[in-house]
């Protein structure tokens, strides 16, 4: 009540009043987070705290007790929407009611230091961000896709040798593997040879992690620029921002060696006719950077510990075996028409994605409307009035975790999840793979996910046809000790349950599940030729 009422003042949006002197009787104010008799700015803190702690329990909870859509008040002032019809119709909105483009660009600027100058610019909005989502299409990954596949091949047969020369079989940790070889992999494959040799030779991979690893503060925007050196996570992560700025900076000045076209190259472009410095234009393709290698490694390690340890994994095999063959290596030839299908594989992956990501969609609300929520129970309200000038969050993961569409037992991962008759592969999968959201959507969905699933595909069908991978024993990371329920996860028809290195946590709404430094230790077998 409060707060619409301070919106309204604060706004004074005439369709705001007109619509809520309509029908105050039908649209319900949102509700605000927290026990009624505290001061609404505790009520966000304590908010804030729990969103941070335990990301999962928090949802769920202001899920059951609020319903579809509630409040947090400052610090984090946003209304979350926790359930996948809404979060729908958020996506449907046109950009005159809920934008982005400014969100995209403040973040830019908050998170990857570009100055004011380069954020502000026109020719981000209308020049880069549109040759940007182009670039990442499905037609133009034919190159980037061919250089992923090439380092893949190089690593197993690195590993394969490895197999050969212990007696046939080897224990390694694989989500170590899994993740260095993906984020190898992915950098040739979007920057090249040469700035990936760069990046090796000046370790900048432990400056990639450490930037990483305090992208929620930078994000939060809750420490300001003056007191960021006195915070140490936040003082190593802008150290090593700067470092691999500096590195994309010279590569770009030194005429970018070892890339010969594509999206880095186009954006980069584009900088150097505005006449952005080296730095400027580093800080812009950090962001790809960032965005190419804080997900899909993780997620790669997810979907083969998934599939391992299900009882589909020899359907999966078969579905990869029939892939048509690479004449020379014996390998499945791995092109994006033929990952294309794979329905089995493809419907792991909604499965995958839905059970291992959190992401936020943020919009900023430009005028009040009324958000339906017509799946919701009785028990709440069919619609909302959102007021202008809010901040609307998507969360996703709730909507993973408590829709009725994913019947009784959510947190299962279930390997057929999306498969039927009427899938369509061509078009990335059935209609119930639209209620996966691990990648967001409407105008800020992720525009790397036609490649992310390319990637994933092709490192799960090279794996798979290369050898047999059985999980032994998880390790120990930074987390709690091992017992803990952490390091289990449910899987469909499984003998028995799953086990995976436990969750890295305090990245809300960030995306992929990362670890907390803990491992599962496998053993590596060459595949037994059938
Ligand atoms: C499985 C791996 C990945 C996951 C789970 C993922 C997830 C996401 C999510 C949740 C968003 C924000 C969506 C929203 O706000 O609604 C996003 C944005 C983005 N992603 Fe990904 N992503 C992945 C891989 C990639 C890759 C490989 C690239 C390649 C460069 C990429 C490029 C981008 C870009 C450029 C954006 C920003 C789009 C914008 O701001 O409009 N992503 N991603
Ligand atoms: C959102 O828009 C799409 C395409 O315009 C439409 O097919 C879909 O039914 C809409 N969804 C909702 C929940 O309104
Ligand atoms: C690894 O697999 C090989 C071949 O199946 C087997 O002989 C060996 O005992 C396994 N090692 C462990 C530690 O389970």
């Amino acid at each position: 009540m409060l707060f619409s009422f301070v919106n309204l003042l604060y706004l004074g949006a005439p369709a705001f009043i007109w619509n809520s002197y309509r029908s105050t009787l039908k649209k319900s104010s949102v509700p605000v987070y927290g026990p009624w008799y505290l001061p609404t700015f505790v009520r966000g803190i304590i908010a804030m705290i729990r969103l941070g702690q335990d990301e999962d329990g928090f949802l769920l909870s202001a899920r059951k007790v609020y319903g579809p859509v509630v409040y947090l008040p400052w610090p984090l002032d946003q209304i979350f929407v926790l359930e996948g019809q809404a979060i729908q119709n958020v996506y449907n909105s046109s950009a005159s009611t809920l934008s982005f483009i400014p969100i995209r660009i403040s973040m830019q600027g908050a998170v990857f230091g570009s100055p004011a100058n380069v954020i502000h610019h026109s020719a981000l909005k209308d020049r880069m961000f549109p040759v940007h989502a182009r670039g990442l299409t499905n037609v133009r990954l034919d190159a980037p896709i061919e250089r992923f596949v090439q380092v893949v091949q190089q690593r197993i047969s690195e590993l394969a040798y490895r197999v050969d020369h212990c007696d046939g079989c080897f224990q390694m940790p694989l989500v170590s593997w899994v993740t260095q070889t993906m984020f190898e992999a992915a950098t040739i494959g979007l920057f090249g040879e040469e700035f990936n040799a760069r990046m090796v030779a000046t370790g900048s991979r432990d400056h990639f992690n450490a930037f990483d690893n305090c992208f929620p503060l930078l994000v939060s925007e809750l420490i300001p620029d003056f007191l960021s050196s006195l915070v140490p996570p936040l003082r190593s992560g802008i150290r090593g921002r700067q470092a691999i700025t500096k590195l994309l900076a010279d590569w770009v000045a030194d005429s970018m060696p070892g890339l010969e076209e594509g999206v880095i190259k186009d954006t980069a472009d584009i900088g150097l006719s505005e006449g952005f410095s080296f730095m400027e234009i580093g800080s812009l393709l950090n962001s790809d950077l960032w965005a190419l290698q804080a997900n899909a490694p993780y997620v790669a390690a997810w979907f083969l510990l998934y599939i391992m340890q299900s009882p589909l994994l020899p359907a999966v095999q078969k579905e990869i075996d029939s892939l048509p063959r690479d004449g020379v290596s014996e390998n499945p030839l791995i092109t994006m028409k033929t990952l294309a299908s794979m329905p089995l594989v493809t419907s792991c992956m909604h499965e995958t994605l839905r059970l291992c990501t959190s992401s936020f969609s943020i919009r900023v609300v430009e005028e009040s409307f009324v958000l339906p929520t017509p799946s919701s129970h009785d028990q709440y309200p069919q619609e909302y009035l959102i007021p202008g000038g809010s901040r609307i969050i998507c969360a996703t993961r709730a909507a993973h975790l408590t829709d009725p569409i994913w019947g009784p037992d959510p947190a299962t991962w279930d390997g057929e999840r999306f498969l039927d008759s009427k899938s369509n592969t061509e078009t990335g999968g059935n209609k119930l793979s639209r209620e996966v959201r691990g990648f967001g959507g409407g105008v800020s969905i992720c525009e790397g996910r036609h490649l992310a699933s390319a990637e994933l595909k092709c490192l799960l069908a090279l794996m798979l046809s290369n050898f047999d991978i059985t999980p032994l024993f998880p390790t120990q990371g930074r987390g709690p000790p091992l017992t803990s329920e952490a390091s289990k996860i449910g899987i469909k028809g499984a003998s028995k349950t799953g086990i995976a290195p436990s969750r890295a946590l305090g990245r809300p709404g960030l995306g992929a599940f990362q670890f907390d430094g803990s491992d599962v230790i496998v053993n590596v077998t060459r595949k037994a030729t059938s």
